[in-house]
């Protein structure tokens, strides 16, 4: 059975990665799958592998941090039951390498992004009796983790955002949930990497994938399946929580 069949579900950052990932689950579920993302080209291929299994997906080129952007995408879609808040970019350094632009870069992606579309979904929500958001927050939001002091900021930003939306919109049959991946195999990953550890790719793709007690990092799939169990209402029971997934990151790593 289809857990989220005739949903209609808004994944931000749906051209790659964790966000492809889900999006081609949802639908694979029977969901009608809208994209915003920035980059056309991994949009129209997440689009196309939905396509190709006979779901429905429609894309809208465009920037989360952009507020009136974003309004005007959803308006458009009219009906959101589910928002996976997905879209992210990463900065590899600690507080004195983290130039005030690139603060800045952070915050407006990974924080302002979230809020602009869950200040404009949410209405829609409210008016069409309830619905599920599923936040991309990480191990960076509840571990300290070595030189990501602005990547760390924005995903603390998310774990509480995802608590208050909880907590004001549970009235309205909103359930909002997060989730935190330790290192799954993205080109968010492989990108970080070769921009930071030029010539040291392999060696440090080792040392990323080893700092899972489990041994690897994750699959952008695995990452979905959870996404798809809390966004659906099979976990109705569920919200205002952060879900790890992470190959034992958080409690196994002594
Ligand atoms: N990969 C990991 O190890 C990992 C771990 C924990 C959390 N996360 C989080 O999961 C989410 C997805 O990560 P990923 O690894 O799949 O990344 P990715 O780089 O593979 O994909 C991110 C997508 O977001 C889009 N995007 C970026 N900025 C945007 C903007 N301003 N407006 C619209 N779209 C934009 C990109 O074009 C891209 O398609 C991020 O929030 C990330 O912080 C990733």
């Amino acid at each position: 059975m289809s857990k989220i069949k005739d949903k209609v579900a808004l994944v931000t950052g749906g051209g790659s990665g964790i966000g492809r990932a889900i999006s081609e689950l949802f639908g694979a579920e029977g969901a009608h799958v809208h994209i915003l993302d920035l980059n056309a080209e991994g949009a129209e291929a997440t689009k196309a592998a939905i396509e190709s299994k006979g779901g429905k997906c429609d894309i809208h080129i465009g920037n989360v941090s952009i507020q009136q952007e974003v309004i005007d995408i959803v308006a458009k879609i009219g009906r959101v039951d589910i928002l996976v808040n997905n879209a992210g970019i990463a900065h590899v350094g600690d507080l004195e390498h983290c130039a005030e632009a690139d603060f800045d870069r952070v915050y407006q992606v990974n924080v302002k992004g979230a809020y602009n579309a869950l200040y404009a979904v949410i209405p829609a929500m409210k008016a069409n009796g309830g619905g599920a958001i599923l936040n991309l927050a990480s191990i960076a939001a509840v571990v300290g983790i070595s030189d990501r002091f602005a990547y760390s900021m924005s995903k603390g930003a998310i774990f509480a955002m995802n608590l208050s939306v909880a907590r004001d919109y549970m009235a309205y049959n909103i359930r909002s949930n997060s989730i935190s991946p330790a290192r799954v195999h993205t080109p968010f990953v492989d990108g970080f990497i070769a921009k930071n550890y030029p010539g040291q790719e392999e060696e440090m793709f080792d040392k990323l994938s080893k700092s899972q007690p489990i041994g690897r990092m994750g699959q952008p799939a695995e990452i979905a399946k959870l996404a798809l169990f809390l966004c659906s209402d099979d976990a109705a029971f569920i919200t205002g929580n952060d879900y790890p997934i992470d190959g034992g990151f958080i409690k196994l790593n002594n």
